[in-house]
């Protein structure tokens, strides 16, 4: 069965005051039971150790991206293998922020899944649409191609290591959400893509993320196919990323 998560990507923010304040908050939530699921964090690589240590075993933590190398002479990148040595269980890849300013292609997506895998990690992979390809009726192929390209040589094994996070372009600290249900068709179409590519479809997490707010989570969280969120700005906030957290229906899903 599934697992319901609801992760933070602080994306370039943050602060050694924000790894003190916010991080003991949402460990007290989960410890008090509040939350039905995992509560993963992603913060920039360098504020990793902290997070740990003021999670205090109750989250999950993770690097924002990996590099598509195993190790060697490629400065400043941070490897898969590192993030698991540092005590990481997730690695995010393929964030559209990376596909835009990075260039990274469905093709580095893949290696990158490849070496997080490698290492022992949990890959979750971000797919999504841009407006234009929204509104040229193109936004299930396009998902669909990203599927399968990132996850193309993910073995029988390995699938309970991979979480998708759909993540459409423009709902991406817009402000603008998509609504439950377009989110949930989108999920449904990616699960449908998972089952074609051999994955054991009804087992593998498929969190929304786009200008996920207190207030729109809990509807796009009782959607069938939607297992959590990947939260962005409003993961900033202790107060806001909480309550998000406290929303994850209790029911059983998968
Ligand atoms: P947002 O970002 O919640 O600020 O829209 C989500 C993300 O990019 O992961």
């Amino acid at each position: 069965m599934r697992r319901r998560i609801v992760a933070g990507n602080w994306k370039m923010n943050g602060s050694m005051d924000l790894v003190t304040t916010l991080v003991p908050a949402v460990s007290a939530a989960v410890a008090s039971g509040e939350v039905a699921g995992s509560v993963v964090i992603f913060p920039p690589a360098l504020y990793v150790p902290g997070v740990l240590k003021a999670a205090g075993g109750e989250l999950e933590v993770g690097v924002q991206n990996v590099s598509q190398w195993r190790a060697g002479a490629y400065t400043g990148d941070l490897s898969a293998v590192m993030a698991a040595d540092t005590g990481c269980h997730y690695a995010l890849v393929g964030h559209s922020e990376r596909r835009q300013y990075f260039g990274e292609t469905d093709a580095v997506v893949a290696l990158k899944v490849r070496q997080a895998l490698d290492a022992g990690l949990v890959v979750m992979v971000c797919v999504g649409e841009t407006l234009a390809q929204r509104d040229a009726g193109d936004a299930e192929s396009v998902v669909a191609s990203q599927v399968r390209a990132a996850l193309a040589d993910v073995t029988q094994d390995e699938w309970a290591r991979v979480v998708v996070a759909y993540e459409p372009v423009w709902a991406i600290g817009t402000g603008k959400t998509a609504t439950a249900e377009d989110a949930q068709a989108m999920h449904a179409s990616i699960r449908q893509v998972l089952g074609a590519i051999g994955a054991p479809a009804d087992d593998v997490s498929v969190l929304y993320g786009g200008s996920v707010k207190a207030d729109n989570a809990p509807a796009l969280f009782a959607e069938a196919d939607i297992d959590g969120g990947l939260i962005g700005g409003a993961s900033l906030s202790a107060e806001e990323f909480v309550s998000i957290c406290r929303s994850l229906p209790a029911d059983d899903n998968g």
